[in-house]
């Protein structure tokens, strides 16, 4: 397969979408795995989720199965969910609260910090300080918390440190997660992408959303050579508010942080453009902020609003099948019913979301035709795209031989 990829590498057409394997074929998806998802930080879960010592979440990933805790140094933690005994599986649950990690087989207990506490009968030699829980790379960031399957995890940092102050206006740690779904979509997981990174689509396809959110590319794309006066307008007035808000795109295309202004007069993701909720989460200085989009290959994309904010994970489940998880967040003191009505809060991306679920499975299904020829993207409309590509090959290259990109 290494020389089949190699070679459907070398053929990509610039400025064309991916040969048909990149979309179907079982060994590009488990190299994707492998050089991708296993190798790159990946969003897991907002940190609001765990809401005390001993919450946790399990999230599979590939043929890893990972349990995230928070400790009772509030400090949270991701482990992998196989006993250090003869394997199991300790947490079997999506998610749950117990003051210790115990395993369901034979009760080996383990602390919220990964160390075996307890294991019966074992003998004089036994030492459990050889047998903690194998740790994941774990970092948390703004209340957003990533994980690293790697066994030496890129560094973090410099996406950690120019993202922050964008993140901080929204103060995701008083958050509460006020509905989440989780949808199957039967398209691989880079037509997922595809279809996020632009707005082409969006006029035919998302009556409800296009309300508020403008289908402009250099909204949706990203920037090419000079600011649109409206934008840097738009990037004034918030910075001038203490909301950071400026377009960044990272030299290696992996992020991208921009504060974009929804429609004339549009708050928030509503059918009628107003805020969905009275008490904010975060401290932005006016309604219509717009929304501080952030985009963080391979697994999260993101709507930061004045009022609430919708964190989106990417997790592929087979060539032809991805899940897409979101989450709706909103101030922990806000109550429904009071001060958000649950339906006016979700309706506009569970509607959004099913169209794009859809227009996914059917470009997914035109793909697996024999008569498939990739066709140009539109470099107007689809900047995004373009780039989601380019960052996808460039990565995949330069993590299966880290030295080849050296050398270039
Ligand atoms: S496999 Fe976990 S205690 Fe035996
Ligand atoms: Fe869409």
């Amino acid at each position: 397969m290494n020389s089949n990829l190699n070679a459907l590498i070398a053929n990509h057409t610039p400025g064309h979408a991916l040969a048909q394997a990149f979309y179907t074929d079982a060994e590009v998806f488990e190299t994707d795995l492998q050089e991708i998802f296993y190798k790159e930080w990946l969003f897991a879960i907002p940190a609001c989720e765990l809401e005390k010592a001993g919450s946790y979440v399990t999230h599979q990933i590939g043929a890893f199965n990972v349990i995230i805790v928070r400790g009772s140094d509030d400090v949270i933690r991701a482990f992998h969910n196989s006993c250090r005994h003869r394997g199991s599986v300790i947490c079997k649950a999506k998610k749950g609260n117990n003051p210790k990690l115990v395993c369901p087989y034979h009760q080996w207990t383990y602390e919220l910090d990964g160390r075996l506490l307890w294991a019966r009968d074992m003998g004089p030699d036994f030492d459990p300080a050889q047998h903690g829980l194998k740790t994941v790379h774990c970092r948390e960031l703004s209340g957003l918390v990533y994980i690293c399957l790697a066994k030496d995890a890129p560094s973090f940092d410099a996406f950690a440190d120019t993202v922050r102050p964008y993140l901080d206006v929204h103060d995701l740690s008083n958050a509460k997660v006020a509905y989440e779904s989780s949808i199957v979509e039967k398209g691989n997981w880079k037509l997922v992408w595809e279809n996020n990174r632009e707005c082409y689509h969006c006029g035919g396809n998302h009556p409800s959303l296009c309300r508020t959110f403008p289908d402009d590319p250099s909204i949706t794309g990203i920037e090419g050579g000079e600011t649109p006066a409206n934008l840097q307008a738009h990037f004034d007035r918030c910075e001038g508010a203490g909301m950071p808000s400026r377009f960044f795109l990272n030299d290696d295309g992996q992020f991208r942080i921009a504060r974009m202004p929804l429609k004339e007069g549009a708050e928030s993701y509503t059918l009628d453009g107003k805020t969905a909720v009275r008490r904010w989460l975060g401290r932005a200085a006016f309604a219509d902020a717009g929304s501080l989009l952030k985009f963080h290959y391979p697994t999260t994309w993101n709507h930061f609003l004045s009022d609430h904010s919708i964190v989106f994970r990417v997790t592929p489940i087979s060539p032809t099948e991805t899940e897409v998880t979101t989450k709706w967040l909103v101030n922990k003191d806000a109550v429904e019913g009071v001060d958000y009505d649950l339906n006016r809060l979700t309706e506009v991306w569970i509607a959004t979301n099913d169209e794009d679920r859809e227009v996914v499975e059917y470009n997914q299904m035109g793909i697996n035709s024999p008569a498939y020829q990739p066709g140009p993207y539109s470099a107007v409309q689809e900047s995004g795209v373009l780039q989601f590509v380019e960052w996808y090959l460039n990565t995949l290259k330069r993590n299966r031989d880290p030295q080849a990109i050296a050398a270039e």
